[in-house]
């Protein structure tokens, strides 16, 4: 069976951008590989945060993930700090990693611009990256398109530790998806929906209430025109409502485009789909916050089941590198 690896940042509330461009292709993946999912509070301490929001957002993570639809009977959910050793193999590859290459990170530059005290966290960001993926010997790795970059300085330091040390880690295979990846902000459809827009009011979150859900849509940025029909770049506003319901619906945007005559019918039917998405959601979510102690232990086990395997990589790591004791002679 392959393995899949993917991670999220426990950085702000799960948004609809997320489920439809990410953990929905997790929840589909569950079934049919070896998966492992990774809260990675360790890439969060790289950039500003108030320990108690951030503990607090990792157990919010954990319970999205859980509401849409992951099983932690078929897949491995889990802390990225509760496995030591991510942090320790971030020391290996970063042994063999370029300054210059981690200089050129697209991320790096865009988040540490006109930014005075960065991190050292942050430059080494993707280093922490490819631990974790190569600590689980994935196959296939889900990321957004903005994750990429990340993913070739992957494939390139499990290439270069394979060929300087030994057959050692699996050179894994993005996986970039193209449906529904693309939820832009309702208020500026030329931005993909984040966590970290300031004005949420483009940005819908998985659990919003109903009425919220309605009054995000309802206002949402369109065009002077009044026809309906696909077109992103000529019309970023509508086509991301279409993106919307169809991704909400399973019905192809472009057709669902020909169906409706005007913005406001378009905007009602949108809002009721992604609020029936949504309804079973909600009502696992409240179900887990009155149950914490079994969110705990779900992820108590997860870290478990993930060390057994990240373990077993990182020994074989130590002793093709010449520092496992065990050897010593
Ligand atoms: N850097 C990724 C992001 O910002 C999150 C991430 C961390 C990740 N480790 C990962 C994604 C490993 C995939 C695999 O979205």
């Amino acid at each position: 069976m392959s393995t899949v690896l993917s991670g999220v940042r426990p950085t702000g509330d799960m948004h609809l951008g997320n489920y439809l461009g990410a953990f929905k292709s997790w929840v589909t993946d569950q079934e049919s590989y070896d998966s492992y999912y990774c809260i990675v509070d360790l890439h969060a301490l790289a950039e500003d945060f108030e320990p108690k929001e951030l503990r607090e957002r990792i157990v919010n993570t954990a319970i999205v993930l859980l509401s849409v639809g992951l099983d932690p009977e078929k897949c491995t959910l889990f802390i990225q700090s509760s496995v030591p050793e991510h942090a320790q193999l971030t020391w290996f590859l970063s042994c063999i990693t370029g300054f210059g290459e981690l200089n050129r990170m697209t991320q790096f530059k865009d988040k540490s611009k006109n930014n005075e005290s960065t991190k050292v966290g942050l430059f080494t960001y993707p280093v922490l990256m490819a631990a974790d993926i190569l600590l689980y010997q994935a196959d296939r790795v889900p990321v957004g398109e903005d994750q990429k970059q990340h993913l070739e300085l992957t494939r390139d330091l499990a290439i270069r530790f394979n060929s300087r040390f030994g057959a050692t880690f699996k050179v894994p295979e993005p996986a970039i998806p193209t449906v529904g990846a693309r939820i832009m902000d309702l208020q500026d459809p030329s931005a993909k929906m984040s966590k970290s827009t300031k004005d949420s009011s483009g940005v819908i979150y998985v659990l919003d209430t109903p009425s919220t859900v309605e009054k995000k849509i309802k206002r949402a940025v369109t065009d002077s025109e009044s026809e309906v029909y696909y077109d992103p770049a000529k019309k970023p506003g509508v086509s991301n409502l279409l993106e919307l319901l169809g991704a909400s619906t399973g019905e192809d945007p472009k057709q669902l485009g020909e169906k409706y005559t005007n913005y406001g019918s378009l905007k009602k039917d949108c809002a009721e789909a992604v609020n029936s998405l949504l309804a079973p959601v909600k009502d696992r979510a409240n179900a887990l916050y009155d149950d914490r102690g079994a969110v705990k232990e779900i992820l108590r086990l997860g870290a478990q089941k993930a060390h057994e395997k990240a373990s077993s990589t990182f020994a074989l790591a130590t002793s093709r590198m010449g520092i496992s004791i065990d050897e010593f002679t």
